[in-house]
């Protein structure tokens, strides 16, 4: 966990392998690129948000595909490292970011959300789309503080409820959404 890796291009996966895919990386072999509630519009919001800047190093955590580290790394000249848990994830963000040929602005590597392998005040932004809700959340928000300058920004996205669900409604979308987590 937690070191940099050479990851080769994404190959099919078999029928099988497909079947015990959890909903997230499903939608990455689908061909999905935004793979969050709200789409690219919260995105849009958090690089409003963000105020990213050349020169700066951001950590994106539980970067899916790379699609929003490739978003800020070209869009701002930011050094950028894209963190995931899955290999799955990391090896399409490897192949995303080579073919869009950012390799050398954008670092692709393992890591625990939980558990990040970078000193204390790192990075000048630190980003996590809906990854919290999959684990002990407290704890990942200290990592993704921990991680972040002081005066930098921690720019998280993530479900919610708009109104207190029913238990039954709570379990349906919890047993859905974090299905192999
Ligand atoms: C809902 S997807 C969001 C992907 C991407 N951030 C996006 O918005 O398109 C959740 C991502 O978090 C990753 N993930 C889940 N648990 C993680 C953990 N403990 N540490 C790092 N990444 C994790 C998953 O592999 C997946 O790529």
């Amino acid at each position: 966990m937690g070191t940099a890796q050479t990851v080769a291009r994404p190959r099919t996966l078999t029928e099988g392998e497909v079947e015990h895919l959890d909903p997230y990386a499903f939608f990455a072999v689908l061909g999905k690129r935004v793979i969050h509630p709200g789409g690219r519009a919260v995105t849009d919001e958090l690089i409003r948000r963000g105020d990213f800047q050349a020169g700066q190093r951001v950590l994106d955590v539980g970067c899916g595909v790379g699609t929003t580290a490739i978003r800020i790394a070209r869009g701002f000249g930011a050094s950028v490292t894209a963190v995931d848990i899955a290999p799955l994830m990391l090896e399409r963000t490897a192949d995303h970011v080579s073919r869009a040929g950012l390799s050398e602005q954008i670092a692709v590597e393992d890591g625990d959300i939980c558990s990040l392998r970078f000193a204390d005040r790192s990075f000048d932004r630190v980003v996590a789309e809906a990854v919290t809700m999959f684990v002990d959340r407290p704890r990942a928000a200290r990592e993704l503080v921990r991680a972040c300058k002081p005066g930098g920004r921690v720019l998280a996205t993530e479900f919610y409820w708009r109104k207190p669900p029913t238990p039954e409604a709570r379990q349906l979308f919890l047993g859905e959404t974090t299905k192999g987590f």
